[in-house]
């Protein structure tokens, strides 16, 4: 099968391409070289930029799926870490590949104390996401030999420069809170991934965080929820940054800087301000659905819309479904799920949300459990940062394993001045 493009009357065939779940694509590789023209396609929304075998996403009927595994069925049966190995290997791991995994990244889960004095540079109100992306990127200068910006170099030292990223951007997550809050940092433990982000953000030197088992859970199924999503912002921002040949530390701090866009990664904390601010001002939310209507970007309802999801955010309807059974279970109860709860109904009974397929998205109801294990909003983003860290490294390593791949450099349409002569500075009005 192959696409007939039609130009001034001059035909053009293109190849077509079927991936595994039947998704279809032009070929346009040749697309300019044969005829001249480009495609317009801003935001890149109907452009495949690569091939890709770590996530399946059909925004259309809400399927979202890691390597063949439904999120649904991780969510109910795996837990983070167990997932981040499936993204970052394909295959879900053996019992002595989960250990071997699971000891790597406690050995590395400490930050050496000459890194530890990058947060001198920072004040304490210093934005969390600026300073992830900092010290992630320090890594890089840190672990020269793993960071060579040579892939082939690069790939060979991959597990322990994966594992290295994954454990310690938990860690500096951890340390980022410590600092905003003024408290010592605590150092790694030799304990379970999730156990031990929470003793290091709530271990004080005489009083050692005692780890709650409903705690633990929720933070994984959050962190899992989050490990990884298709080509989005970050992720495509990671591999475009290492398409370049970059290192996968460095790689990754450019995903981070793009996660802390509000309509990206960002979107937690607005959803919360905006939770909050209609808690304080005694409203039920229909003044903010009435803004939101009003078409203007910097009013939307936050945490509603996806760029892909045009029924339901299936990651959306599992943090939904777990928020009453974690307050629940840790006795507490939160007025901001109520007015969520009531926020989500009135919208989806609204024609404008309606018409536009507009649901709530993983940002929805991700703040109030982060807000029930006690963990600031000004953090809120950082932990999307760390549950998506799997799916940045497997990006990265399929783009520095194609020995086809090239250089991300897309064209535009330019709308600029056409060719004019130089004035000079004093004969300029
Ligand atoms: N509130 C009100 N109107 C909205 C919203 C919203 N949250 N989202 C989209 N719309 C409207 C938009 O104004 C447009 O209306 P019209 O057709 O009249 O011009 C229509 O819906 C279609 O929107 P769009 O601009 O085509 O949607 P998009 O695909 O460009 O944007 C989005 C997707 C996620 C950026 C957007 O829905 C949004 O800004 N949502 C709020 C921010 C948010 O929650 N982001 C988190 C995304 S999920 C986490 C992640 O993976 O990063």
């Amino acid at each position: 099968m192959s696409a007939l493009i039609k130009i001034d009357n001059k035909e053009f065939n293109f190849p077509v391409m079927t991936g595994t779940e039947g998704e279809k694509a032009i070929d346009a590789r040749n697309l300019r070289k044969d005829t001249g023209y480009i495609f317009y396609d801003q935001g890149y929304g109907n452009t495949g930029s690569c091939e890709s075998a770590v996530t399946f996403l059909d925004g259309d009927n809400g399927i979202l799926r890691h390597r063949g595994y439904s999120i649904d069925q991780l969510a109910a049966h795996s837990e983070f870490v167990e997932t981040a190995y499936l993204i970052i290997y394909g295959e879900l791991p053996t019992l002595d590949q989960r250990k071997a995994f699971g000891q790597l990244l406690r050995k590395n889960a400490h930050i050496e104390t000459q890194m530890q004095e990058i947060f001198k540079g920072f004040p304490k109100d210093a934005p969390p996401m600026a300073m992830l992306s900092s010290i992630a990127n320090a890594l890089a200068a840190h672990y020269p030999e793993l960071a060579t910006n040579n892939f082939e170099k690069d790939l060979k030292q991959f597990d322990l420069a994966a594992a290295i990223a994954l454990s310690k951007i938990r860690t500096i997550g951890a340390m980022i809170y410590r600092h905003t809050q003024g408290l010592p940092f605590m150092h790694p433990k030799d304990l379970p991934f999730c156990d031990n982000f929470l003793h290091m953000m709530f271990s004080e030197p005489y009083q050692e965080y005692v780890s709650i088992p409903e705690v633990t859970k929720a933070l994984n199924l959050i962190l899992l929820m989050h490990a990884d999503h298709e080509q989005n912002c970050s992720t495509s921002t990671v591999r475009m940054v290492g398409s370049s040949g970059a290192n996968l530390f460095t790689s990754i701090s450019a995903g981070i800087n793009a996660l802390s866009g509000p309509l990206h990664g960002g979107a937690n904390v607005a959803v919360m301000q905006m939770l909050q601010s209609i808690h304080d001002e005694g409203d039920d939310g229909t003044r903010f659905i009435e803004a939101a209507k009003g078409g203007s970007k910097s009013n939307r309802l936050m945490g509603f819309g996806h760029a892909v999801y045009r029924n339901f955010d299936p990651r959306a309807k599992v943090i939904g479904e777990a928020c009453d059974g974690v307050l629940k279970k840790l006795g507490k109860s939160d007025p901001l799920l109520d007015i969520a709860k009531n926020l989500e109904q009135a919208a989806l009974k609204d024609d404008y949300f309606v018409s536009r397929k507009l649901y709530p998205n993983v940002d929805f109801y991700s703040g109030i459990i982060f807000r029930a294990l006690g963990i600031p909003t000004n953090m809120f983003t950082v932990m999307f940062a760390i549950g998506r860290t799997p799916g940045w490294i497997a990006n990265w390593k399929e783009v520095a394993s194609n020995p086809k791949g090239r250089i991300y450099r897309p064209r535009q349409i330019f709308v600029g001045a056409t060719p004019r002569a130089y004035v000079p500075i004093a004969q300029r009005s």
